[in-house]
């Protein structure tokens, strides 16, 4: 099948972009690379000798020149995603994250593409509701960040209801992890998410030393807990739901977690021993809109979709590390 992948050059899409490739269908990539650059889908091609057609454009753009002759989906990656920046510039993520869904949906609706795969994220949820988290989980995100994800949800749920949109809400928990080689990954340069801080900090790509956000949280060393999960099950979810949405009509949302919570130092550790290295860090201030514990309730997405996340933290730290110390020098020419 044909899949149009936005955001298709970045961390979770390249994945993607891969996995399709490996399971017969045919990817078409838009992105406008404010995140990323083309070595990730260079390496792709490379590796699996196939060619697919990449559009360099932002999806915030017409989007009406796309060749979507035999397009059976849409999986839509592309967003901003650093909470903490969200919070210092709303307008710009809700402008990015929240119009540039509702473009991609009326592309979606104005070509007559029936499925959409949307990447939402575990940050709708409420920090008031007892984690672990279902989907019926009361949602109150407590950053902008997670409120542009639940408005496109919004968009999308509501789309479905006039029968012309299918769509599934994928709620990432925390994404980690890389194809097993370290082929593909983040190509930002100034990454945010925990193990990416880790490993630029600990290689000197990044001139400070790692910041831990608080030490002072309810939990049982005083850092956040958090739910990690290899790109690799994120992935192989997304194949799920799009097989889903071939027989299913409406909006459904599910959660893709673990269901295993590890704190901030216990990810600490877990590095250390997978590389043997010695991490240098610092404590400093809670960050504004980090909440204490996010942990998943996968069940939904087992039942329903047949989707169970396999690999382990070691497992994403050790192909995280195999990344930062090859792909990610060269992506950047560092
Ligand atoms: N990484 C995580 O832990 C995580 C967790 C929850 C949800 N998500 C969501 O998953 C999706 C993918 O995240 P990622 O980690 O791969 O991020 P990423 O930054 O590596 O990839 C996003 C890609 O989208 C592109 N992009 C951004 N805005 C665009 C625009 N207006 N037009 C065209 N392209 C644009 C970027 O250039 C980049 O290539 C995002 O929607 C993110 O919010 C990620």
């Amino acid at each position: 099948m044909k899949i149009i992948v936005t955001g298709g050059a970045g961390y979770i899409g390249s994945h993607m972009v891969l996995l399709l490739i490996q399971n017969g269908h045919i990817p078409i990539v838009i992105d406008n690379f404010i995140n990323s650059n083309e070595y990730n889908l260079n390496k792709i091609k490379e590796v699996t000798g196939k060619d697919f057609i990449i559009y360099k454009k932002d999806v915030l753009e017409d989007l009406s020149d796309i060749d979507t002759n035999g397009v059976n989906g849409i999986m839509h990656f592309a967003a901003l995603k650093a909470v903490g920046e969200s919070v210092e510039k709303p307008a710009e993520y809700y402008k990015n994250n929240v119009a540039g869904t509702i473009n991609v949906v009326n592309f979606a609706l104005s070509k007559g593409i029936k499925n959409f795969i949307f990447s939402s994220t575990a940050a709708v949820y409420s920090e008031k509701v007892e984690p672990p988290f279902n989907e019926e989980s009361s949602v109150y995100p407590a950053n902008p960040y997670g409120w542009t994800k639940y408005f496109s949800e919004r968009v999308l749920q509501d789309t479905a209801q006039t029968g012309k949109l299918n769509s599934v809400a994928l709620r990432y928990f925390n994404v980690a992890g890389n194809q097993e080689d370290g082929l593909i990954g983040e190509i930002a340069k100034d990454p945010k998410n925990l193990i990416p801080s880790i490993i630029v900090s600990h290689l000197g790509y990044r001139p400070t030393n790692l910041k831990i956000f608080g030490n002072d949280y309810p939990t049982r060393d005083g850092t956040a807990i958090r739910d990690y999960i290899h790109v690799l099950d994120l992935c192989e979810a997304h194949l799920k739901a799009l097989e889903y949405l071939q027989t299913h009509s409406g909006h459904f949302t599910f959660n893709l977690g673990s269901e295993n919570g590890a704190t901030i130092l216990e990810v600490l550790k877990t590095f250390e021993k997978v590389t043997n290295t010695k991490l240098n860090y610092e404590i400093v201030d809670r960050r504004s809109g980090d909440i204490a514990v996010s942990i998943a309730n996968p069940n939904e997405a087992k039942k329903v979709l047949g989707w169970q996340s396999k690999r382990d933290l070691k497992q994403m730290l050790d192909s995280s590390w195999k990344w930062y110390k090859s792909g990610f020098r060269e992506a950047n020419n560092l």
